[in-house]
């Protein structure tokens, strides 16, 4: 390990004095239930608070336990999550509410170890919901406190490199205090998102100011550096939006798999190089469709392991009775915009609505 140019202990007393003056006041703050913690934590990943806070409430309202949780169907967590993105996390929200209702009766295990058997909850959730929850001592690596730990030591390494990592959990570490644990968790996150923010962070309203490595060397808008972005293939499909006088068919996927439970158009996959237009007849004998679809454009979505470029076609059609309906619904834009469809097809979305068709 590096030499710590600072006492490691003196780090969690600057940051309390400053969260008792400054830090946010959020509705998860208030509470020491672990369901409602794990969920705001779970809710908060890679989600600003801004966008979460309506989210948490109105899931609260519908679904206010664990036991309530793990006995709704997946379709009722991905319809609560419609607009919040990452749908994996809703998925396994309700795996996890699952195991802790059968697994541990109810009762959400207290240390960093158990916790991280719940799907969805990786090593610095658990490190949360155990300080935030039950106080206990345990560190947190979240995207904001990597950014306040790269530049409180100033870190030369692309932070995500398996020799940053293992670093910046033995810094987390020996920062965290013994006491207070709470407030310090919140306090650090608090820091990350309104002072040591990515770009011109407020060194002049920071209480570590003085500690911080990054501020000492002039490099605080340097650091953290920059990640390489890594190679992902591409993946091709063709779209088929079917219009009946302003509804389009959408269908649901099977709550198993990629994307699970949530909404699409109906697609088929496409080779590279392939034509779109000799897939498009699968589509069409699926649907009991003739005729001709008209091209409207198409779109590109970035999955984590892969890119999606998508072929949109417009097909409409005047009479229902030729389209099977089975798990499909017919929905108009309006409540298009507000199911959870998958990212690549609100692109598509967005490219019916400039075609103006
Ligand atoms: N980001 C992750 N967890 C958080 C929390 N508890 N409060 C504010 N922002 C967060």
């Amino acid at each position: 390990m590096t030499n710590i140019p600072f006492f490691p202990a003196d780090v969690a007393p600057c940051l309390l004095d400053w969260y008792g003056q400054s830090g946010r006041d959020l509705p998860w703050r208030k509470t020491r239930d672990p369901y409602r913690i794990w969920l705001s934590e779970i809710m908060l990943q890679q989600t600003t608070v801004t966008a979460v806070i309506d989210y948490y409430h109105r899931f609260l309202t519908k679904i206010p336990t664990v036991e309530t949780l793990a006995a709704v169907p997946l379709e009722d967590v991905i319809d609560l999550w419609a607009g919040l993105g990452y749908y994996s996390r809703a998925r396994n929200l309700h795996a996890a509410a699952k195991l802790v209702v059968e697994q541990f009766g109810g009762c959400f295990p207290e240390d960093v170890e158990t916790l991280q058997q719940l799907p969805g909850v990786g090593r610095s959730t658990a490190g949360a919901i155990s300080a935030l929850a039950f106080d206990r001592r345990a560190p947190i690596l979240d995207g904001n406190v990597r950014r306040v730990l790269c530049r409180l030591f100033a870190l030369q390494e692309p932070p995500r490199s398996t020799a940053a990592e293992k670093q910046l959990w033995q810094w987390s570490e020996q920062i965290t205090p013994a006491e207070n644990v709470h407030d310090y968790t919140q306090a650090i996150m608090d820091l990350g998102a309104m002072v040591c923010v990515p770009r011109k962070p407020l060194c002049d309203k920071c209480p570590l100011s003085e500690l911080c490595q990054a501020h000492k060397f002039g490099l605080e808008q340097q650091l953290p550096l920059k990640q390489v972005a890594k190679q992902i293939p591409t993946r091709h499909e063709v779209v088929l939006l079917i219009d009946h006088r302003g509804r389009y068919l959408a269908r649901r996927r099977l709550a198993e798999g990629f994307l699970g439970g949530m909404w699409e158009f109906p697609t088929v996959s496409l080779l590279e190089g392939e034509d779109p237009e000799s897939k498009l007849c699968l589509l069409f004998s699926d649907f009991g469709l003739e005729g001709a679809a008209k091209q409207i454009g198409h779109s590109q979505h970035v999955y984590s392991h892969f890119r999606l470029k998508s072929e949109i076609y417009c097909k409409k059609i005047a009479d229902l009775s030729h389209v099977a309906e089975g798990n499909n619904r017919w929905l108009p834009l309006a409540e298009l915009k507000n199911i959870a469809l998958h990212g690549a097809h609100k692109k598509v979305l967005i490219e019916l609505q400039k075609s103006g068709v």
